[in-house]
């Protein structure tokens, strides 16, 4: 059994359940349980606060987390980064009112900076010899320069909008952040072959993820130069199609690419063409 640990709520839930559900795994159904099986996986979910997910790894309370990688660079637990997740992007960010006049770094001696972040900060500012003082709160950080708790912040920020509403702008970018996977140093190979198994099922759905699979039915005789105007095709599945001429195209290719390549397609006389999403994929 793997014990894995995960955000109750707040920016990495939605996205971390979505993934654990998109590898096949079921969850008891539990009303605000701090524990849930799995139904047809040998896991448990572990729910905590994001803070608590580092030492509880590290501990060995969980076998694995997932957690924002800006929670465990605060936290500095000897946990082991698995993989990074590509999801719950974001950015650790000193920012200052909007009216001040920014030269430099050098804006920040002398300054106090509220922030949740203080040992990810202390080490960026001891780093480029500056000398601010840092106000550690846990919520709101936003809002302290505005009421004037301080001069600065430095939190997260991902689409800015929390800046732009209490009239901050970024000026230092510190550290970018994403979901990661976490796992405690000293798993039995029993739960390693189960981390294993959920490690090929992440990376089959992170492979699908903008990948679709199209299929359009083309003049034969076009066959090489639509190759050509597909980018980035492992070798297409090709099969005649009972109208003499034709063939029906089958291949894998990246959506964002698709919309590129379309009129080329069409102008080379490709016809019914389907796109399809693609759940997963094992290479
Ligand atoms: C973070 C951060 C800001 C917000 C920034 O809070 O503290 O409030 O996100 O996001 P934006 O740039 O998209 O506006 P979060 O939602 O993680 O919750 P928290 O305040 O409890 O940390
Ligand atoms: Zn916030």
């Amino acid at each position: 059994m793997l014990r894995i640990a995960v955000q109750t709520k707040g920016r990495l839930y939605d996205e971390t359940m979505s993934l654990i559900a998109e590898a096949g795994i079921k969850l008891d159904k539990g009303n605000r349980m701090l524990l849930v099986a799995a139904r047809n996986f040998p896991a448990e979910m572990l729910f905590l606060r994001d803070d608590d997910i580092p030492p509880s790894v590290a501990n060995g309370a969980a076998d694995i987390g997932i957690v924002g990688e800006n929670e465990f660079v605060e936290k500095g637990e000897p946990a082991r980064i698995i993989k990074k997740l590509g999801f719950s992007k974001c950015r650790l960010s000193l920012a200052i009112p909007k009216s001040e006049n920014y030269p430099g770094l050098e804006w920040f001696n002398g300054k106090t900076i509220a922030t949740s972040y203080p040992k990810i900060l202390k080490d960026f500012l001891q780093a480029h010899q500056i000398n601010a003082d840092i106000h550690v709160i846990t919520g709101s950080v936003e809002i302290s320069p505005g009421i004037g708790l301080s001069d600065a912040i430095f939190d997260i920020v991902s689409s800015g909008s929390t800046l732009v509403t209490n009239q901050l702008k970024e000026v230092e970018v510190v550290m970018q952040s994403e979901a990661i996977l976490i796992a405690n140093p000293q798993l039995s190979a029993e739960k390693r072959a189960i981390l294993d198994e959920l490690l090929f099922r992440f990376n089959a759905v992170q492979l699908a993820e903008g990948k679709k699979y199209v299929l359009m039915n083309i003049p034969t005789a076009n066959l090489q130069q639509i190759i050509e105007v597909l980018p980035g095709m492992r070798s297409p599945s090709i099969m005649p199609l009972a109208k003499e001429g034709w063939s029906s195209l089958h291949a894998v290719i990246d959506e964002q690419r698709f919309w590129e390549v379309i009129g080329k397609l069409k102008s080379l006389g490709a016809e019914g063409i389907l796109v399809v999403p693609i759940e997963k994929m094992i290479l």
